[in-house]
């Protein structure tokens, strides 16, 4: 079998890539990849020992190398996982979110029509196409799509288009929307990864507004699994929202990183939660996101399996034992960004 894994060496691509090695001994794989900023040199390095991981460098919007690199793969099996995905840059920089979420996604679909229309396509997406919530219910799948930023809202649009094809030109794929993701290999720009390598250097840990926003946080082994089931069991034409059931408020949840770092590296648990600071709230801040996950349960069998507290203490050991990889993350654009989007808001002056 022949897998193309589009952002195979970002966080969950590269998670995906390595447990199909395990799971398909008979596979050869190629990771597509853009190598942007949230490629990590490292990951790259521990894909490429793997002589079954091939890489194929280069951008999803350059439409020529995407049709030729379908054109001589001929893949049985795609799996598109490249995306921009953080909000806050798409607050900044929502024309690359358009680019590389919407046309990124065509191109592919559009190489897939050419050379290999009959391939298994599989599409990852979010559960932030629903939009918010507030304190109750939860979306199912056939929610109205609501998304609440420019991330989301380019998400949701290459939701249509795998969707289009599956109707215009009985493209043979699936979706999944996924809650939020943690685990190693993280980009420390999202919560979990920025608060935990910031904790580890005693930075202040910069919670959004009152920090009562709530998500559901999924290990990133299980979010690997459920595409994989979703692929092997999932119908053409559906999707499937994939939930732990881990819901917390931001709060809490930084609260019981800092227990997991207290835990695993004897320092002082009061001292780490007092690097806690609120700043000024992300603009159009999503309150809830929650998923009925029953479809996916029954149709394709798939629970997850990590527990939260299980995952979180695992993801710290993972970011203690690995500082050549948090180093290598902590580039002259990390940086950047983290001056652009944090030094205001933790200026004495903003509090
Ligand atoms: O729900 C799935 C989505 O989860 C994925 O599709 C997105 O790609 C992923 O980025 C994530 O979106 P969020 O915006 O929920 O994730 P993020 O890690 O950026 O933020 C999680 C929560 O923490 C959110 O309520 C904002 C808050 N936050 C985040 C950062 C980076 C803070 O309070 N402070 C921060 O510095």
């Amino acid at each position: 079998m022949r897998v193309l894994v589009t952002g195979g060496a970002g966080f969950i691509g590269s998670t995906f890539l390595l447990r199909t090695l395990d799971r398909c001994p008979g596979a050869s794989m190629t990771c597509l990849d853009a190598l942007t900023y949230a490629a990590n040199p490292a990951t790259v390095t521990e894909l490429a020992r793997q002589p079954r991981i091939d890489l194929a460098h280069g951008d999803l919007v350059d439409f020529a190398f995407v049709d030729d690199t379908v054109r001589r793969l001929r893949p049985d099996l795609v799996v598109h996982i490249a995306a921009e995905t953080h909000v806050d840059r798409s607050i900044q920089d929502p024309l690359r979110f358009v680019r590389s979420n919407v046309d990124g996604t065509l191109s592919l679909l559009e190489a897939v029509r050419r050379h290999c229309p009959s391939a298994r396509f599989h599409h990852v997406s979010t559960d932030e196409v629903f939009g918010a919530l507030g304190d109750l219910g939860a979306f199912a799948e056939d929610a109205r799509y609501n998304p609440g930023n420019p991330y989301s809202a380019t998400k949701a649009a290459s939701d249509h288009l795998v969707r289009a094809y599956v109707n215009t030109h009985r493209l043979r794929a699936t979706i999944t929307h996924a809650s939020n993701t943690y685990g190693p290999r993280q980009y420390p720009e999202k919560l979990i990864p920025l608060m935990l390598t910031r904790a580890l250097e005693g930075s202040p840990l910069p919670v959004y507004g009152t920090g009562m926003q709530v998500r559901d946080w999924l290990h990133v082994d299980d979010h690997a699994d459920a595409i994989w089931a979703v692929i092997e069991r999932g119908e053409i034409g559906e999707s499937y929202n994939v939930g732990s059931g881990n819901e917390h408020t931001n709060l809490d949840l930084v609260r019981a990183l800092c227990r997991a770092i207290a835990d695993a590296t004897g320092r002082d648990l009061a001292s780490l939660e007092g690097l806690i600071t609120h700043v000024a709230d992300r603009p159009g801040h999503d309150h809830r996101y929650a998923l009925a996950t029953e479809k996916i349960r029954r149709v394709c069998g798939f629970s997850p399996r990590v527990e939260l507290h299980a995952g979180l203490s695992a993801t710290v050991r993972w970011y203690l034992a690995n500082p050549d990889w948090v180093s290598r993350a902590k580039t002259a654009d990390f940086g950047r960004w983290l001056e652009a989007q944090y030094a205001a808001r933790l200026a004495p002056e903003a509090a």
